[in-house]
């Protein structure tokens, strides 16, 4: 069982980027809580985070018959990013797509999001825990598809 997570742009900065809005937990203590629970229950994580869109691309890209599922943070480029939505369409991956904030509640131009109609569902709003419900999904996907 091998989950990919991905972290885009500004993501490094979680802790003291907008703290009010993402909280002040650190990417580095998300992977350590997300590492600790995937090992409870047997699976192997690989945690990345990456400023380039490009970058993003090519792992969604690379996850193709390497990963179960992939769990997405795509932060700003999943309202802005054409290439990350057809690589996700293109891998066949099962994708998630995760955000600490609530983007429905904020600013019209976060409302839309580009990756949406290709991943298997999404988790918004529920600040570092996002990712922890982004690893129960990829679990109950696993799950279903046996
Ligand atoms: C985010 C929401 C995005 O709108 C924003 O650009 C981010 C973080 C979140 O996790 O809440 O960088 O993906």
């Amino acid at each position: 069982m091998k989950i990919l997570f991905l972290n885009g742009p500004n993501l490094n900065l979680l802790g003291q980027r907008e703290p009010q809005v993402y909280g002040k937990t650190t990417l580095a203590d998300i992977e350590a809580m997300v590492r600790k629970q995937a090992t409870v229950r047997g699976a192997t994580i690989d945690f990345r985070q990456t400023n380039l869109e490009g970058e993003l691309v090519s792992w969604v890209q690379g996850a193709k018959g390497a990963f179960d599922v992939i769990v997405l943070n795509a932060a700003a480029y999943t309202h802005t990013s054409v290439a990350l939505r057809d690589a996700v369409a293109a891998t066949g991956v099962p994708t998630i797509e995760i955000h600490l904030s609530n983007i429905h509640a904020r600013e019209e131009f976060r409302h839309k999001s580009l990756i949406a109609g290709v991943c298997f569902g999404q988790i918004a709003g529920f600040g570092a825990k996002s990712y922890l419900l982004g690893l129960e999904a990829a679990f109950n996907i696993i799950e279903f598809k046996k």
